[in-house]
Formats: structure tokens, C-alpha cells, sequence
């Protein structure tokens, strides 16, 4: 199957799997490689043999549609993000909680082998707690990629995945072997891992903080991203935050998430219409 091929069959599919196919322009690749190994396991020559294949057997769209997940992460991604998280939005969160007596929760959508969970783990630990001592941040990753959720589990994780981070973190924040690198135990223990599909299910909140990013908003078709931004919309707190990723928007009808002045990734959810977060 050669590149022209591959796009006119994921032209063809995405939709039908309602995923929209200018998020999979630049990363199609590995999507393209996945269905070539999927169309030798079935001894299929051509992708119009799969493409009929596709009309006959239902079964078959389950397994492209998880041919179709893009994994790619890494610890500390879009650095002035979590910059303006560890800086302003977590120590005026973990504000809130000291005073309603409550641990602060976290959501990561889509948390792959738990780059963004671990991140705000550490960030946590080493930059609010000595803050915030009384007050316990909880965070659940959720995944459909059953790989994703073991390597997550695993926390365990190759130096190419770390190159973001602060240099000091290595040191403090890992155990180190000859080939990887796992998060220090006690950098792991308030958090959880799910196997959950973010179209059909999402952990129960109310949230603090909500990160959902390069997964929806990029490979979800418009219809399906105003749903799940609802249900996620529902999940979060009065004056929580959700953050999307460094290339995505959201759908229109998002009035009550207000995009921060200083970092366009991060959405104030607002009690009501035309309230203006204070210090964006
Ligand atoms: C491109 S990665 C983004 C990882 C991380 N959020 C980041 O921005 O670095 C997208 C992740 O979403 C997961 N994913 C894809 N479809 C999903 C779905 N329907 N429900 C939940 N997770 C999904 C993939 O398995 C993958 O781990």
C-alpha cells in the first residue's frame, strides 16, 4: 500500500468511525503501517480488498478503529503549559481545597503511558506540596489502548521520553537503570490508572482540572467532540480548568470556557456566563 493509497482509504474510513482525517495528515504513518500489517495477517494484496472486506464484516471496524490511536507523548509537553499550571493554576486550586478541607482531583483524557499523570505527580510533590502539606492531589489517567494503560502501570520509561523535563527532576524524581527510567514509588501513590474509552465512558468527577489533550479535539470529527466536551464539561468543577493541547481549539458553543489570557491552552469553566476569571 503505498501513501496515496493509504490517505484515500483513511479519507474514506475516518468518518465512518467519526474521527476526522486533517488530525491524522501529519501522523498518518503510523496509522498506515498498522493497516499494512493488518491487511498481511488477513493475506489481503490490495486496500480495495480491505475496503470490501470492511462492507461485510462489522467486527473489522473495531479493530481499524483501534489501528487508528496515535500514542505519541512525553513528559513536561508544551513546557510553558505546565509552566503556568505549576505557577498559577495548581497553587490557586490547592488554595481552594486547603480551605473546603478536600484533596484537589485531576482527570488526564487519553494519558498514554502516563507522561501527563506522572508530570503533574512530581510537579506536585516537589513544587506545592511543601505549600500545601494538608492537602492531597488525586489523579486518574483513563487510556484505550490496553499497551498504553500496562506501560503506564509500569511507569517505566526511556530517556527520549524525559527530554523536556527540568534536569533537576531526573535526578529527583526517578530510579534510574541502565535503559530506562521509572517514577520513585512515592511519586506514583495517589495515582490511578483506567482502561476507559473517553466516547463511552469518563471517570466519575466533579474535577479540578481536566486534561484533555491531542486526543478529541484533534482526531474527533465535530459533532463527537461538542459530546464528549459536554459530558467533560459536566465533570468539572465551578472554576476548574480544563487544558487542551498546543494545536487544538474548541468546538463552537464552548461559552463557558474561557480560554486564560496568558496561555490559550487552558479553559476556565465558568459559573455563568459573562464572569471574568480574576488574574488570567
Ligand atoms: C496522542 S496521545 C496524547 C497523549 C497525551 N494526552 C499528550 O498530549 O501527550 C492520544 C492518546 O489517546 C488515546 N486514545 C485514543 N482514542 C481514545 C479513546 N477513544 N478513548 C480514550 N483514549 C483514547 C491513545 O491510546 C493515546 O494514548
Amino acid at each position: 500500500m503505498n501513501d496515496a493509497d493509504c490517505i484515500a482509504f483513511l479519507q474514506w474510513a475516518l468518518p465512518q468511525l467519526d474521527m476526522r482525517w486533517p488530525g491524522f495528515r501529519k501522523v498518518r504513518r503510523q496509522v498506515c503501517k498498522r493497516i499494512a500489517r493488518r491487511m498481511k495477517e488477513l493475506g489481503l494484496e490490495t486496500v480495495d480488498q480491505y475496503q470490501a472486506m470492511l462492507a461485510d464484516a462489522p467486527d473489522e471496524w473495531r479493530v481499524l478503529d483501534a489501528a487508528c490511536r496515535i500514542t505519541i507523548s512525553r513528559f513536561y509537553r508544551d513546557k510553558h503549559v505546565f509552566d503556568v499550571l505549576g505557577e498559577r493554576i495548581l497553587p490557586a486550586l490547592f488554595e481552594t481545597a486547603r480551605k473546603e478541607k478536600r484533596p484537589v482531583r485531576c482527570w488526564c483524557a487519553g494519558c498514554a503511558s502516563g507522561e501527563e499523570v506522572y508530570t503533574l505527580a512530581i510537579l506536585w510533590d516537589s513544587h506545592i506540596r511543601p505549600a500545601f502539606p494538608c492537602v492531597e492531589f488525586d489523579i486518574v489517567g483513563t487510556d484505550a489502548d490496553p499497551v498504553m494503560i500496562s506501560r503506564a502501570e509500569r511507569a517505566c520509561y526511556a530517556p527520549g521520553s524525559l527530554k523536556d523535563l527540568p534536569p533537576e527532576w531526573l535526578d529527583q524524581a526517578f530510579d534510574k537503570s541502565d535503559t530506562e527510567f521509572c517514577v520513585a514509588a512515592h511519586h506514583r501513590r495517589r495515582v490511578t490508572i483506567l482502561s476507559q474509552d473517553i466516547r463511552y465512558e469518563m471517570p466519575e468527577g466533579p474535577f479540578d482540572l481536566v486534561l484533555c489533550r491531542n486526543l478529541v479535539f484533534t482526531y474527533f470529527e465535530a459533532s463527537l467532540q461538542r459530546a464528549v466536551l459536554e459530558r467533560i464539561a459536566a465533570r468539572l468543577c465551578p472554576g476548574g480548568y480544563l487544558v487542551v493541547g498546543a494545536h487544538e481549539s474548541l468546538p463552537d458553543g464552548s461559552d463557558r470556557l474561557q480560554a486564560l489570557t496568558s496561555c490559550r491552552e487552558i479553559f476556565q469553566y465558568l459559573e455563568r456566563l459573562g464572569y471574568v476569571p480574576d488574574g488570567s
